[in-house]
Order: C-alpha cells, then sequence, then structure tokens
C-alpha cells in the first residue's frame, strides 16, 4: 500500500513526544520544586535526544491536591513553578529551537479553589452555579480516588458530584456558557503560541443519567457519555479547527472498538486518544488500584487490536510510561542483569509500532521504581486515600504497601536523574518527594558520556525512525501471535519491509530462520540467531508481508473477534 494511500502526513503524526512532569524535571530556584526555568535549561538535551513535541503536564495555578490537576485559574502559572514572564521565555526558546509545545488541559473537572466553584458553592443564584453539576440527593457512584462521588454542600444543602476527589468538582458541560468559557481557554494558550492540547479524561465529560446503577469497571463506567461526541464536535468546529491544533485525548473506559468514533479523521473530533487498554494490563477490572498479573500475550494482543482498528480510519497514540504508572522497566522489563537491555527493547517498541510515540521522562536513561519503605515516603493522593481506606477496613500496613508498591504513580514522579550530586542533580534544596537512590548509577550524565548507553539508543532508535517513513505509516502485520516471549511484527510500506524482533524474557529463545537473510538497522546486542535476553532487531527484508512464515515463527490467522473488530461500524 502507498503512502497516499494511508494517512496523510500531518506533522504531529512524524513527531515524537516528549512528556515532562514539571514538578519533577528540574529545580532552577532550589525551592525543591520542578520549574519551568528549569525546563529551558534542559531544552537541547531534548533537541539532542530528537524531541519534536513536549507535552507539559498542568502547570496552573493549583491548590496542588492531585498535583495540578486541580486547577484553580486556567489562564495562570502557579508560583512554583514561576510566573507567565517565564512561561513566555520557555515557548520562545521551544521555538527557537523548532519544538512545539502540548498543554495539558484538565475540563473534565476544576479545583474547588476556582473562582467559579466558590461562587457556585456559596448560592444557587451565583452567576457559575450552573458550571457544576447539583443534586439534592446523592446516588451511590463511586469516585476514582475512593469514596462517593457526591459531595455535600454545607452553604446550599445539596449535593455536588466529582468522578475524582471532592476537592475536583466536575464542570457541567451540559451548559453552553461553561463551554465558551473552555474554548476561550484553549484561544488564550494558543495566542501563546502553544501548537496544541492534551486532555484530561475527556472520555468522562458527558455524564451518564444518574438514575443509571453502577456496574463494572468505574472508567468503563464513566466514559462515553451519551452527548460526548457532539462536545468534541463543537471544540473542534470552534477552536481546533480554526487555528490548527494538534490534541490527544486521555479516554480512559474507550475500547479499541469505539476508538474510530473519538478519532477517525473524517469525523472531526480529536487526532489521537490515549486508550488504558494496556495501563490497565497489570490491575485488577474491578480495581485500577490493586496489581494483577500480566502476560506478553496480551500485551501484543491489546497493541495489535489497537492497530487494527485505527488502520487507514484514524491516528493512534503510543505509550508505556507516564506520570500515572509505575516505571516501564518494573512493570515489563527488567531492573536487573538484563535493565540495559530491557530498556532499549522497549524503546524499540515504542518507536517502531504504528502511531505518535509518547517518551515519558526519565525512561530514556532507563529510570526505575524507587523502594519507598513507608506511607509517609509516598506523596500521591491515590496513596494517601488508598491507605486511608485500607486503614479504616482494618488492612496491615504492610500488606497495604505491598500492593501499592506496585500500582503507585509515585514512582513516575520521583526526580529527573541528572547526574550524580544530591538528589539526582534535579534541584539545590530539598526534593518534594525523595530521589530514587539508583540516580548515582542511572543519570543523565552518564548516559551522555557512555555512547552505548540507554539515552544514546533511544536517540539511534528515533532518529531511525524518522529517516524511515515504513516506521511511522506503513501496515503492521504480526508474526507469530501466540509466542509468549517473541513479540514480532513487520512494518511494510511500497516495497519497504521492515521486521522487529523483540525477545521479551530473560531467556535465550530459538527464532529458527527467522530474519536471517535481513540487513539489521538497530539492535541491542550484536549478531543473529538464537535471541538473547531481551534482545531487540529490526531488520530490513527483501520480499513480501505475506511470506513470514517458518517453523519456528509462523504468521499467525488473526481471530477477528479476538481483535475486536467484530464491534468495529459505527463512525
Ligand atoms: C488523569 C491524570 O493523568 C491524572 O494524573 C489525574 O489524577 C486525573 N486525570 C484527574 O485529573
Amino acid at each position: 500500500m502507498h503512502i497516499e494511500d494511508t494517512q496523510a502526513r500531518a506533522w504531529w503524526k512524524q513527531a515524537v513526544v516528549y512528556q515532562i512532569y514539571p514538578r519533577s524535571f528540574r529545580d532552577a530556584d532550589g525551592d525543591g520544586v520542578g520549574d519551568l526555568r528549569g525546563i529551558a535549561e534542559k531544552l537541547d538535551y531534548l533537541v539532542e535526544l530528537g524531541i519534536d513535541i513536549v507535552w507539559l503536564c498542568p502547570v496552573y495555578a493549583s491548590p496542588n491536591v492531585d498535583n495540578g490537576y486541580d486547577v484553580a485559574d486556567y489562564r495562570a502559572i502557579a508560583p512554583e513553578f514561576g510566573t507567565m514572564a517565564d512561561f513566555d521565555h520557555l515557548a520562545r526558546e521551544m521555538d527557537a529551537r523548532g519544538l512545539k509545545l502540548v498543554m495539558d488541559l484538565v475540563f473534565n473537572h476544576s479545583s474547588d479553589q476556582h473562582e467559579w466553584f466558590r461562587s457556585a458553592r456559596a448560592s444557587k443564584d451565583s452567576p457559575y452555579r450552573d458550571y457544576y453539576i447539583w443534586r439534592d440527593e446523592p446516588n451511590d457512584w463511586r469516585a476514582v480516588f475512593g469514596g462517593g462521588a457526591w459531595t455535600r454542600n454545607e452553604p446550599t444543602g445539596d449535593w455536588y458530584f466529582h468522578i475524582f476527589a471532592p476537592e475536583q468538582p466536575d464542570l457541567n458541560w451540559e451548559n453552553p456558557a461553561l463551554r465558551r468559557e473552555l474554548y476561550d481557554i484553549m484561544r488564550f494558550w494558543a495566542e501563546k503560541g502553544v501548537a496544541g492540547f492534551r486532555l484530561d479524561v475527556i472520555s468522562f465529560i458527558s455524564k451518564q443519567p444518574f438514575d443509571r446503577p453502577q456496574t463494572g469497571g468505574i472508567f468503563d463506567f464513566y466514559a462515553n457519555g451519551p452527548k460526548v461526541h457532539d462536545y468534541l464536535r463543537e471544540m473542534h468546529a470552534e477552536v481546533l479547527e480554526p487555528l490548527g491544533l494538534m490534541t490527544v485525548g486521555e479516554a480512559p473506559g474507550v475500547s479499541a472498538a469505539d476508538a474510530p468514533l473519538y478519532v477517525a479523521e473524517e469525523r472531526g473530533e480529536l487526532d489521537m486518544i490515549f486508550h488504558f487498554d494496556h495501563a490497565g494490563i497489570d490491575r485488577t477490572p474491578e480495581d485500577f488500584w490493586r496489581p494483577a498479573p500480566w502476560k506478553l500475550s496480551d500485551l501484543k494482543e491489546i497493541l495489535t487490536r489497537w492497530d487494527r482498528a485505527l488502520a487507514g480510519r484514524g491516528w493512534n497514540s503510543l505509550y508505556l510510561g507516564n506520570h500515572d504508572l509505575p516505571r516501564l522497566l518494573s512493570r515489563f522489563g527488567d531492573t536487573g542483569a538484563h535493565r540495559e537491555a530491557a530498556a532499549k527493547l522497549f524503546a524499540t517498541l515504542l518507536l517502531t509500532l504504528r502511531g505518535t510515540p509518547y517518551i515519558y521522562q526519565g525512561d530514556e536513561i532507563g529510570m526505575i521504581n524507587t523502594p519507598f519503605e513507608s506511607i509517609a515516603e509516598y506523596r500521591d493522593i491515590v496513596a494517601m486515600n488508598g491507605w486511608a481506606d485500607a486503614r479504616a477496613g482494618g488492612r496491615d500496613e504492610n500488606e497495604f504497601l505491598a500492593d501499592h508498591i506496585l500500582v503507585s504513580r509515585d514512582h513516575a514522579r520521583t526526580p529527573m536523574q541528572w547526574d550524580a550530586s544530591s538528589h539526582g542533580g534535579f534541584t539545590s534544596g530539598e526534593p518534594w518527594i525523595r530521589a530514587n537512590p539508583d540516580f548515582v548509577s542511572t543519570n543523565v550524565a552518564a548516559a551522555l558520556a557512555d555512547p552505548e548507553s540507554v539515552f544514546h539508543f533511544y536517540r539511534r532508535m528515533i532518529a531511525l525512525r524518522k529517516a524511515t517513513p515504513a516506521l511511522v505509516h506503513g501496515d503492521y502485520v504480526p508474526i507469530d501471535a501466540g509466542n509468549p516471549d517473541v513479540f514480532a511484527y513487520v512494518r511494510t510500506l511500497g516495497d519497504v519491509l521492515l521486521l522487529v524482533v523483540l525477545n521479551v524474557s530473560g531467556m535465550a529463545v530459538d527464532i529458527g530462520d527467522l530474519g536471517r537473510d535481513g540487513t539489521t538497522m538497530i539492535g541491542n546486542y550484536d549478531g543473529r540467531g538464537t535471541l538473547r535476553p531481551f534482545e531487540a532487531r529490526v531488520l530490513r527484508m527483501a520480499g513480501e508481508a505475506g511470506e513470514f512464515a517458518s517453523p519456528a515463527c509462523s504468521m499467525n490467522e488473526v481471530d477477528p473477534a479476538y481483535m475486536g473488530l467484530d464491534r468495529q461500524g459505527g463512525a
């Protein structure tokens, strides 16, 4: 298939995104909290890596109940991150380097400290009253961060709705005046040169009828409310399309079958979404904050299902880590003898699938989970509330900690490890959260100095992707889908045929003749033949995708039901 037949080459399809968690990236003023000046100091580092787009987690004024995902003023910079002048400086410095900036918009809810909510809760006559959702009596729906989804408002005696914490009241998208305010906020940032937005929990903005009983997983329940697509189409027509903004919507609860409704190009809604299918792969179905075992075959099936669902219809986003997940090496890879090989293998996976890749800060140097030892070391509201609930339920602290360390969001939020000096060179003060003690050996300075480091592998892998349209736009065909250890696939575009072979295990694996005649484009070991632990290879092959049938790795027929293709219609 030719490129003209597949997708238009929008700039954000060939781009590589880097996600920054500003609180933990680099602290320039020594107060222990990362800041905008700190980010500006490190832009050349991102350019060296080969990044095109930086997504900044929220930097707006916030009481930080949920670290900035509770916004008190959508047009103001939080003082701990700097000033609007610092923001403008950062935007200019990025522009000078050809880096595009994507801001995080938290529009499902505001902070309870936002002036809209302060006014709305004070009186039923407030002009902002209808910006939020009120009922005389609550129903029994649960909140994502624990407890019920309704909180009583003392001044007016009724109840307001919140899918997350009580300090994060949900905005009422039914109200056109509220929607106009939100679009104005988008215009404000676009005028400052922002190239696009990541839209927080955008799948939740339209609420289910309040008489519906809450069943199943909480994300599935709150997602895909009856008007979500009306709202997104309106936002697209009002702001996104006229201003040419890129969007990626965070979309918990959206299945591959429903994804085209959000991102099919002809629908005029969003450019990409982040799905949660692999984010939840090591969690119980009923409770996202409870760990469960995962299998490579499930990861393969999920990533393949998403490629199939969007192929030729919309564009995918690819991520293996973010600020809400433990470190990818600790979840999927190896933190011992094969740590470096595993880090390079997952770089290869992320950068050879179809879609726009999002690298989470620190993954490019192979950061891993932190050995938190007590409740006092955690900072996240999920840990605090989880422990409060566990204690109330009579659970033992050690038992709670043994579970929580496997799911904690704080692993992703420890300071970026710049060098071997105190706190990993993140701050000259006391960091707001402890650094992972492993910064003494895993840090940016060491990685830059070692040509074989994980960082330089990411850099080479990004450069290869940019030089190889088949890696961006090519068709994806899985090989030997049932293999429990090896993740293998081909990417094809025109007469270019690339084979990616990944041994996602700590054992050597015989792959017979697979790839024997290929030319290695990149790999994390030298040589061919039997795969070593966590070995990754990308090979250029002669021939056609359909020829990839060998006794060791035979191309599996894909069962349509298994791939979710049976529900693909409806766009
Ligand atoms: C998703 C964000 O990524 C997460 O960090 C936040 O806690 C929730 N949305 C609520 O805004």
